[in-house]
């Protein structure tokens, strides 16, 4: 665990902690995204960027354009123009499959478990792990299945029942480890805490901390500044389709950054996007 206290200011987070490795090129550039939905710009020339071991806040109204910004980098959505470069090379993603290929994978709100099997057969669904006589080979998995959750989550004792007797955050510890075994190096959570109660949103903050531990870089999409402010490393604010403006968390307050997404108006110690309000 890093001990850097730069990033610690009487400014947002008291405990922050910045695992956040910048020496390299940025692990994810998107720059100047637009895509139109008929006469829609529902994303307008955005630009984002993510480093490894960094959680980047995706922030802003409903209909703002984060999850449709996000849906282009998962290869849910091609874009009409724009640039996406990932570890400083220009990335081609036109499908879910490519975003795979690059190490991006996406925690869905409905997280898209098999509900009637157990978590073991979760994680391998799609590449079970065979024996050499090509039957499944329960066991192995359910070593490998123990051994990335107990990475993750190390309460997580229910290995032997189906997904749908789990709680919340269990099932999100569940398809979050299933992305890991995919050698997932870039995750984006849409709204992961949306239908969780207290308890199981803090269980999921644990999870990103461990992620941020592994130098996976997380985009994290809510429309709650209070649920993202003490796990992000950086805020970027979204209005109609546009970057209002981006800023390390612990150089705004809470309330700079609802201005930002109620008025667009971007404070002293964020960098405007194009959808910054002039004044
Ligand atoms: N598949 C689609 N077809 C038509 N319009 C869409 C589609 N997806 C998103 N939109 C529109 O794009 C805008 C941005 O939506 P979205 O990215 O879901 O916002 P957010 O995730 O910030 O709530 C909205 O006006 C929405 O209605
Ligand atoms: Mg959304």
């Amino acid at each position: 665990m890093s001990t850097t206290m730069d990033a610690i200011s009487d400014h947002g987070s008291s405990h922050h902690i910045d695992d956040v490795d910048r020496s390299g090129p940025p692990l994810v550039e998107m720059e100047d995204i637009s895509i139109s939905f008929g006469g829609i710009h529902a994303v307008d020339g955005a630009s984002i960027d993510l480093y490894s071991g960094e959680v980047v806040a995706l922030l802003g109204h409903n209909g703002a354009g984060k999850s449709t910004l996000i849906k282009i980098l998962s290869g849910a959505y091609k874009r009409d123009s724009g640039e996406i470069r990932v570890r400083g090379e220009a990335a081609s993603i036109s499908n879910p499959r490519d975003a795979k290929t690059y190490g991006i994978e996406t925690i869905y709100q409905t997280l898209a478990l098999a509900d009637n099997v157990d978590a073991a057969a979760n994680l391998f669904l799609g590449r079970e792990i065979m024996t050499s006589l090509g039957t499944l080979d329960d066991a192995a998995m359910e070593a490998e299945a123990r051994k990335v959750m107990g990475r993750l989550n190390p309460n997580f004792r229910r290995f032997k029942e189906p997904v749908k007797a789990l709680s919340g955050g269990q099932r999100q510890s569940v398809a979050i480890a299933r992305a890991i075994l995919f050698d997932a190096k870039i995750l984006i959570m849409d709204e992961p805490t949306a239908a969780l109660g207290p308890q199981e949103t803090a269980q999921v903050a644990d999870l990103i901390k461990e992620l941020k531990k592994e130098q996976i870089g997380i985009f994290l999409i809510s429309h709650d500044i209070h649920d993202v402010f003490d796990l992000s490393d950086r805020v970027v604010v979204m209005k109609n389709g546009q970057v209002v403006g981006s800023a390390k968390t612990t150089d705004v307050t809470k309330d700079e950054v609802l201005g930002m997404i109620i008025l667009g108006k971007c404070p002293p110690g964020a960098q405007p996007g194009p959808g910054a309000m002039k004044d």
